[in-house]
């Protein structure tokens, strides 16, 4: 079985969110389970810096709509083949993937995409330019949603699979530029690209996809309701016979608090008193006042109104009168990095603020912190508790799409089915994120109950096997038909 995986981020190369985290981990499983798996990505600087060895494999020319390519071959440090896109003109610049160092959406963006997508299809149909053709073309988020659209149009197409990470984002742009991106007109109206007169990248992918697959179970439920379905829930509910949520899986090497070397000491379920080294540690370096007892809250999160922070922030000075200590890392909307910087001012040594993107924090965060906060909005999926789960580090956790799938809330059942594994709030407000932060810190405290707590969690199977052996049924289905 022959897969094309386009994406527009992996990790670790270039990461802004969970995409990427799950464009490597998923390819490494399908790899493992002898899936020819070759991931597609824009050469941005930091991919072909990282990878010198890249050869050419083509030359491709898809004038006059988009300017000239190479495709450039090689493969990821765990023997994944990789094609990368290079062409300077869309793709090397500084600034960030998506938008530009003021947080603006770079204005080219429609081109940039729109060539990621075009050549994912190229590769798919019968003009490819390489030797090696894909059996499945597997297409991730808005980034290349324009992918299916093309295909549909193409001679000779192999089917394609469009995974949804993120709804909210749709990739869409004026009118005008369905043509400029060389889409025929036909496909331009409401059974089709066009979205409210746009074009919408998003819907194109929903639309001419042969199978739509989203990140969680719960989350492809909700997608079909006007509450989040983002404008799409029409199309998402008549497809929904070819729409499945399948779970996201976790990196287990990279995130395993016996191995991570961004952590002060080791520890596993056997022995977890090294964690409490960790959270000595993430104290001293983030200046809050270093103390053993106190229950320490963590958060990592894009700074978004999607990820809840902004009642984080809100009930900061309650939370840490419970009493209890916060750490937050982040970036992204101003006035919420404004708000992080100056709570960590005023309340020094009981919360403490980074703003920006570090890996090696992220990692030490999810480790030190005795309990994790997740109150998203919504959330497709979500990685970050998956992570402090395995982390032994509980999450306070929105009842809401991959949060509601991946969390146990703490009670005197799931406690005694040994399957609690944080704590669940479900009316979004601070009333309830405080209540339920103030039920976290009181079984903190409860020895016996945090130890069976952090059992539950670090016990948890968030491996790949289960989702990857999942996708491979759809592919296999679909190769069938
Ligand atoms: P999303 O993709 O919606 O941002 P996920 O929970 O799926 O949410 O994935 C977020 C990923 O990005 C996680 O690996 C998380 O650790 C990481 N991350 C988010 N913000 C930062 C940051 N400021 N610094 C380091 N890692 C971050
Ligand atoms: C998106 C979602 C997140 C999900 C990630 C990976 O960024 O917001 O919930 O975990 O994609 O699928």
């Amino acid at each position: 079985m022959r897969v094309l995986f386009a994406t527009s981020e992996i990790a670790p190369l270039i990461k802004t969110g969970g995409l990427a985290d799950v464009s490597a981990a998923l390819p490494a499983a399908l790899h493992e389970m002898a899936v020819d798996i070759r991931i597609l990505l824009p050469g941005y600087p930091q991919v072909l810096k990282a990878l010198p060895q890249l050869r050419v494999a083509a030359e491709i020319s898809l004038q006059p709509n988009f300017p000239v390519a190479r495709l450039l071959t090689g493969s990821l440090s765990n023997g994944v083949p990789l094609l990368v896109i290079e062409c300077a003109e869309l793709y090397e610049r500084g600034g960030g993937i998506y938008q530009d160092e003021h947080g603006l959406d770079w204005p080219d963006n429609a081109l940039r995409f729109g060539l990621l997508s075009k050549i994912t299809a190229l590769l798919g149909c019968a003009n490819s330019p390489l030797d090696w053709k894909p059996d499945i073309v597997h297409c991730n988020d808005w980034q290349t949603g324009l992918t299916p659209a093309y295909l549909h149009f193409s001679d000779g197409a192999v089917p394609c699979v469009m995974t949804v990470h993120n709804l909210a984002f749709q990739g869409v742009f004026p009118p005008q530029v369905a043509a400029e991106l060389g889409l025929p007109d036909e496909c331009f109206q409401p059974d089709g690209v066009e979205f409210y007169g746009n074009l919408s990248f998003m819907k194109a992918g929903l639309y001419y996809a042969n199978h739509i697959t989203t990140v969680s179970p719960s989350y492809a439920n909700e997608i079909q309701t006007d509450a989040l379905g983002f404008g799409l829930q029409g199309l998402l509910t008549y497809r929904h016979e070819n729409l499945t949520g399948i779970l996201n899986g976790i990196d287990l090497t990279e995130w395993d608090p016996a191995t991570d070397p961004n952590l002060a000491h080791p520890y596993n379920l056997t022995d977890i008193s090294g964690k409490s080294a960790n959270k000595r540690e993430l104290q001293k370096r983030m200046g809050l006042h270093v103390d053993p007892d106190l229950p320490l809250f963590g958060l990592v999160s894009r700074f978004t109104p999607q990820k809840g922070v902004d009642l984080v922030l809100e009930i900061a000075p309650q939370l840490i009168s419970l009493p209890a200590q916060l750490v937050l890392l982040g970036s992204g909307d101003m006035e919420m990095q404004r708000t992080a910087l100056e709570l960590a001012h005023h309340y020094s040594g009981q919360i403490s603020a980074y703003v920006g993107f570090d890996e090696a924090l992220s990692h030490l965060i999810e480790a030190g912190a005795d309990i994790f906060l997740m109150p998203s909005r919504f959330e497709p999926c979500g990685l970050n508790q998956m992570y402090s789960q395995r982390y032994g580090t509980p999450p306070v956790v929105h009842a809401t799409g991959g949060l509601i799938d991946t969390v146990v809330d703490c009670n005197a059942a799931s406690l005694k089915q040994d399957i609690a594994s944080g704590f669940v709030f479900h009316n979004m407000d601070t009333l309830s994120l405080l209540a339920t932060t103030g039920r976290a810190a009181i079984a903190y405290h409860d020895k016996k109950t945090w130890r069976a707590l952090q059992h539950n969690c670090m016990i948890k199977d968030f491996s790949w096997g289960q989702s990857a052996i999942a996708y491979h049924h759809i592919y296999t289905h679909l190769m069938r038909r």
